[in-house]
């Protein structure tokens, strides 16, 4: 049960960094990661997900662009993310799933597509990489800037690298605090 111990490393060590070396990180880490969100949960398996994986400096600058830091829209792009070597735009495609499940179906593609996201965060550190789970954009004009197809939603921008920062752990709500029984 090796690999059960590498999981849970892996979930408690993942931390959000928002700083990356230059360094690009293997064509076959990428995809490895990429691959394991394929593997997450979802409702009726209808995988209602795109990774969007953008490279192009002029596209990459766009998506940037759309993104905005805290809590008000109007405020300035996360300049921080100009430094990860790879940018993955995850886009929910909710027809699939509104079609077994009707309007319901939304909801439900969009946590499927959370489940995604986490996913490759934990494949991510586990391969030794940084990542971050960036919401913080407009969808939108993301959705503009890369042309996508007319039913794709974006829904998070995901920063992978090689870190180049050391984060502190951040504070979680005791078990205790967050446990009820019945
Ligand atoms: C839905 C969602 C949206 C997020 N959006 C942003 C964001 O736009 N920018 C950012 O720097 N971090 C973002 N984060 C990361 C959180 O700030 C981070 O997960 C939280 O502070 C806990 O830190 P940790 O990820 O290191 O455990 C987001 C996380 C989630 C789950």
């Amino acid at each position: 049960m090796g690999g059960t111990v590498k999981a849970l490393d892996a979930i408690r060590a993942r931390r959000s960094v928002r700083a990356y070396k230059p360094d690009a990180v293997p064509e076959d880490v990428v995809m490895d990661v990429l691959d394991a969100a394929r593997w997450a949960p979802t409702s009726g398996n209808a995988q209602p997900w795109t990774f969007v994986r953008v490279r192009e400096p002029e596209a990459r600058s766009a998506l940037i662009a759309t993104t905005y830091g805290g809590y008000a829209r109007t405020a300035p792009e996360q300049a921080w993310l100009h430094s990860a070597p790879e940018l993955i735009l995850v886009c929910v495609e909710p027809l699939r799933t509104m079609a077994r499940y009707g309007s319901d179906g939304r909801a439900y593609a969009r946590l499927d597509v959370a489940a995604a996201v986490q996913t490759m965060l934990i494949a991510a550190t586990a391969h030794g990489l940084g990542s971050a789970w960036v919401g913080g954009f407009d969808a939108d004009e993301a959705h503009a800037a890369l042309q996508l197809a007319p039913d794709a939603e974006p829904l998070a921008i995901v920063a992978l690298g090689w870190s180049a920062e050391d984060v502190a752990e951040p504070y979680r709500l005791p078990l205790t605090d967050v446990l009820q029984e019945r």
